[in-house]
């Protein structure tokens, strides 16, 4: 075992393995790249080097090991990463004194304690069996139960929540976890009762909340879910993507259906490219995650094109920030579950059958009105025109101009025209959100000496020539002790971050040139911001009529002018 659990995790897990298990990572040369997850962009700047294990994004100039990466995407602290990344290299960390540990890290405890609780039932009590039986009557098979960990609450007041608590939670805890109640007389009683209960993971398959579905009761509510929590937020969440990202890489694609147990059905026939947007509309958070994994969606739920459901608005939502949509085809009346249930190969058929989302809207609006008569126009025209001006790539748009024109028989300017007079309100975008600002931009000086530095360490002696020691004046200590050779262990992150910038330039340069372009132009920005230095102080001088001063410094001035001049 090594010293710290720090480097034996890091020692495990590879970088490579970390990171691209959240984003798609494309090989470049020695190094892999992608667009940053932590802000918005076009081009990929984010860098990852498998030889340093390390990451990089040199647009937002966000950076470092598996550790910061973890805390950056899952939004935890330290303590949390280190948790979640001891769990995937199998590490074990010592027991801490409970009172030390994190809240998040007891409510993760107690979700995941309650979620073998819900499995036992299951698999224990007879009603628990009863619930099982259904669900494989159902058609989802006893692995996919195991894999889902689907579970039974039992349908008793204080079940869980006593189980809970002879493990040393408290009710606070449990109520915090929301799992618990307190009624307006002060007990305390479990929140899922009767109910067959889908544990709810985040990415890292951890469980995190619940959804119940009534069984053998007549509750109304069909389904209860926790609500936000800590660690539980049903906008952030989507049901199964810990389980489909890889796959949705691999496919480049995501099939978003509605229901729990639509997700599972999907992936026991093969879709494990599917998750489950549990009912609710998608949200711009939900989105900028798939985003990382895929722009294309496949969606298999309902919608109606002259709606203006939640459902649709999410839908439009994904369509403003660049995702291609297929929509699948549904029977009436029937989800994805009945079909797969009913015949795998059906659901395989409808799922490449898919069609392109501008098609569906055309196809169901056309088919439901008399394209013929003059009304009939006039409301095909209502329900295409506000879909249409949401397109947002031009040519896209374009093309589904024509065919609009095409199918109603009138000319395309007319559509334009139209088009023009239709308002709408678009939707949000990544942009107006969630751009990060670049940490502290660098000042170009910094990003000079970094430069030469990076030059430096390609090839330390010959290059360090090429500086030359009366130069070093210039250079921030850091550097120095860089272009020295004689950088302290504290430096070694630092070190690695410029390797990894000289890697990722993808044209080849002239050392030589370029350490000397970048050279001089330190010296230009150092004699600048002296020559500003002295205006300043020449202007004190003369409000205050001291010309020996004044005189001094014009003659300061001009000499170094001329050694600008002479650069
Ligand atoms: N849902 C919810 N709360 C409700 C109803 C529905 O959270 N009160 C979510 C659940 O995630 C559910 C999904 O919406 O899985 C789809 O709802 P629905 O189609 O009504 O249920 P199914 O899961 O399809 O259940 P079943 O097939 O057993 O009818
Ligand atoms: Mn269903």
């Amino acid at each position: 075992m090594l010293s710290s659990p720090i480097e034996e995790i890091k020692n495990r897990l590879d970088i490579l393995e970390v990171v691209g298990s959240y984003i798609k990572l494309q090989k470049a040369g020695q190094n892999y790249r992608a667009r940053c997850p932590f802000h918005s962009e076009k081009k990929p700047s984010f860098f990852v080097s498998p030889a340093r294990q390390i990451w990089h994004c040199f647009g937002c100039q966000k950076g470092g090991d598996i550790f910061a990466f973890v805390k950056e995407i899952e939004g935890v602290e330290f303590g949390d990463a280190l948790r979640i990344l001891a769990q995937k290299a199998g590490i074990e960390l010592k027991r801490q004194d409970p009172k030390l540990k994190t809240e998040r890290s007891r409510l993760y405890e107690i979700c995941e304690l309650a979620c073998r609780f819900f499995e036992k039932q299951m698999e224990e009590s007879s009603v628990g069996k009863e619930a099982k039986s259904y669900l494989l009557a159902r058609g989802i098979k006893p692995e996919s139960l195991k894999k889902w960990r689907l579970g039974y609450a039992p349908d008793v007041w204080q079940g869980l929540s006593d189980f809970l608590t002879t493990r040393g939670y408290s009710q606070e805890e449990i109520q915090k976890a929301g799992l618990g109640l307190t009624s307006e007389k002060g007990s305390f009683f479990d929140r899922f009762r009767g109910r067959i209960i889908f544990p709810i993971f985040d990415l890292n398959s951890q469980v995190v909340g619940f959804g119940g579905r009534v069984f053998k009761s007549d509750d109304p509510a069909k389904y209860i879910n926790t609500p936000a929590t800590l660690l539980y937020d049903k906008s952030r969440i989507l049901y199964g993507l810990d389980k489909a990202k890889v796959e949705i890489r691999k496919k480049e694609s995501c099939v978003l259906v509605e229901g729990y147990i639509d997700a599972i059905m999907c992936h026991q026939a093969g879709f494990e490219n599917a998750v489950a947007t549990s009912g609710t509309a998608l949200t711009s958070f939900q989105l900028k995650i798939l985003k990382r994994y895929s722009d294309n969606l496949i969606t298999a739920f309902d919608m109606d094109p002259a709606g203006d459901s939640a459902t649709k608005r999410g839908i439009d939502l994904a369509q403003a920030q660049g995702f291609n949509i297929r929509v699948v085809l549904m029977p009436e009346g029937k989800d994805p579950a009945d079909i797969i249930s009913e015949n795998p190969a059906e659901w395989q058929k409808r799922v490449e059958d898919g069609k392109n989302i501008y098609q569906f809207y055309f196809d169901t609006t056309f088919s439901r009105l008399d394209a013929k008569s003059s009304q009939g126009k006039k409301d095909i025209a209502k329900i295409i025109l506000p879909i249409l001006k949401k397109i947002p790539n031009k040519i896209e748009q374009s093309h589904w101009i024509q065919e609009l024109a095409r199918r109603l028989g009138v000319k395309e300017e007319v559509i334009e025209e139209e088009l023009r007079k239709t308002s709408v309100v678009l939707p949000e975008t990544f942009q107006e959100e969630e751009v990060a600002p670049p940490l502290s931009p660098k000042s170009r000086r910094e990003m000079l000496e970094e430069r030469i530095a990076s030059l430096v360490l390609k090839n330390p002696v010959e290059n360090f020539r090429l500086i030359g020691e009366e130069n070093l004046a210039y250079f921030s200590p850091k550097i120095q002790n860089i272009l020295t050779g004689k950088f302290v262990p504290e430096d070694a992150d630092f070190v690695d971050y410029l390797s990894l910038k000289r890697e990722v330039e993808e044209e080849e340069i002239d050392c030589r040139s370029e350490i000397q372009t970048c050279l001089r132009e330190i010296k230009t920005l150092e004699i600048k911001d002296k020559l500003n230095e002295i205006c300043r102080e020449l202007k004190k001088a003369e409000e205050e009529k001291d010309s020996e001063r004044a005189d001094s410094l014009i003659q300061q001035f001009n000499q170094l002018s001329n050694k600008l001049l002479n650069l």
